[in-house]
């Protein structure tokens, strides 16, 4: 998988040795509850069975997963996906940073580097997110990527449980080049 890097992160694979730095930021019910998948509780032994199969969907070549590390600290902080739909023209993204990192920009830099890698690399036509709409944080995330909302995608339904008003948003590659 390529490594991607920008100003103060580094893009790469996650290794069997980041499982208890997973198992610690992703076991945060702040972190866990506001994403679709994480579980929680999270399960003892958890991260050591989530990063291997990042690596087996990543031999099917569906789904790209990084983790986010910052380069001067040398440390991770988070994770980010993106997942290609069939017909490998429109990309999924689904991230999540650990508490200690929120408000810094950090996830907002990760998203801009793998939709330029997106768009450039893998010359997707669109990238889509979509988010509960009371995770502003996330929104705004997207909003700062240039992601626009898609209404006619937005829909409530079953998270964890719970009915939940899902927002999607998604920037064209067109429009990702015209705003670099
Ligand atoms: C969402 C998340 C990834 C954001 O990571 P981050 O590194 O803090 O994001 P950034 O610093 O790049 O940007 C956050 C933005 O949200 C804003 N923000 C934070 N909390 C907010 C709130 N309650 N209401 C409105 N805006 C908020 C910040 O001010 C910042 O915007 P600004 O740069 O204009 O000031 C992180 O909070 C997280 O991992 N949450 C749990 C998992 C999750 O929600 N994943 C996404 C699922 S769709």
């Amino acid at each position: 998988m390529e490594t991607l890097k920008s100003a103060r992160l580094l893009l790469r694979s996650f290794a069997a040795s980041d499982a208890s730095r997973v198992q610690q930021l992703a076991s945060d019910p702040e972190v866990a509850l506001r994403t679709a998948n994480i579980p929680y509780p999270y399960p003892i032994g958890g991260a050591l069975a989530w990063i291997e199969a990042q690596a087996r969907a990543l031999t099917e070549s569906s789904t790209n997963t990084w983790a986010v590390c910052r380069i001067a600290e040398q440390d991770l902080i988070g994770a980010i996906e993106l997942v290609l739909a069939p017909s490998r023209f429109e990309g999924a993204v689904g991230y999540w940073i650990g508490r200690p990192f929120w408000n810094q920009g950090y996830a907002s830099e990760a998203l801009k580097l793998v939709l330029d890698f997106g768009f450039s690399s893998l010359k997707l036509q669109t990238i889509a997110a979509q988010f509960v709409d009371r995770n502003k944080a996330s929104g705004r995330v997207m909003e700062k990527c240039g992601l626009k909302a898609v209404p006619e995608l937005s829909r409530t339904a079953l998270v964890r449980g719970k009915m939940e008003h899902l927002e999607v948003r998604r920037i064209a590659a067109v429009d990702h080049q015209r705003s670099q």
